[in-house]
């Protein structure tokens, strides 16, 4: 009767340390999935271009016709794996910041600043480049496509200040003609630097660029 007892105790610990073990198992497994997910979440809605990354060269010839400087803040409207604003502060000592659709490539892309050690310098967000707030920015670095920029031409005008640079790898905007162009191997880059428009010659000074407005003066008492 004892032996029963005693094997019967062993069989329950045996079981038990089994469903322990598939219990780990089945831990790890739904780790394994849920982590397979977050790393290549779908984007919230469908991409308006697919993902085709500026080659090297071309990215490094945006940012020098754009003459991007270390007093810049240089955006990137659907900014992949991150490589225009992480040149920008690699050789140019700028701010950057992308915005994205697709969550997989920002996490990229943070993960790419941080190996490049600018991830003080630069920041991806995750959005709709249609909807970001683009009023900081004194360049944005566009590579889209020719419907893209129609639809992003009147955003750009009114958002960015007078004196802000976009620079475009391929695509133009119809009835803008671009202030330069150049050509990297097979590609066109075009350059637009932002005028003030009619609201801005109304309001003046509120809209002048940062650097030319004066000094905020103390109300007096
Ligand atoms: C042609 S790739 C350019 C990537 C990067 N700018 C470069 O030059 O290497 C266009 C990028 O825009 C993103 N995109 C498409 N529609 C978008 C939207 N509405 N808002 C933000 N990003 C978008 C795509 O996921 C893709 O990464």
């Amino acid at each position: 009767m004892i032996r029963v007892i005693r094997e019967t105790r062993e069989l329950c610990e045996s079981v038990s340390s089994m469903k322990s073990g598939l219990t780990l198992v089945a831990t790890a497994l739904i780790a394994a999935v849920s982590g397979a997910t977050a790393a290549t979440q779908a984007p919230a809605r469908t991409p308006d271009i697919h993902y085709t990354p500026t080659r090297q060269n071309v990215a490094e010839a945006m940012l020098t016709l754009a003459g991007v400087t270390n007093t810049d803040v240089v955006y990137d409207l659907g900014s992949g794996d991150g490589r225009l604003p992480i040149l920008a502060a690699q050789l140019h000592g700028a701010r950057g910041v992308g915005i994205e659709i697709n969550p997989t490539l920002v996490e990229t892309a943070r993960i790419n600043a941080k190996e490049a050690g600018v991830s003080d310098r630069v920041i991806f967000m995750e959005g709709d480049l249609f909807e970001a707030n683009i009023s900081q920015a004194t360049v944005v670095t566009l590579y889209l496509s020719t419907s893209l920029m129609r639809q992003i031409e009147g955003k750009l005008k009114s958002e960015l200040r007078p004196g802000s640079r976009i620079v475009s790898h391929q695509f133009w905007f119809q009835g803008w003609p671009a202030d330069r162009t150049t050509r990297v191997d097979a590609s066109e880059l075009f350059l637009w630097t932002v005028r003030p428009g009619v609201s801005d010659l109304l309001l003046g000074a509120r809209r002048l660029p940062l650097a030319r407005r004066g000094p905020r003066l103390a109300r007096p008492d």
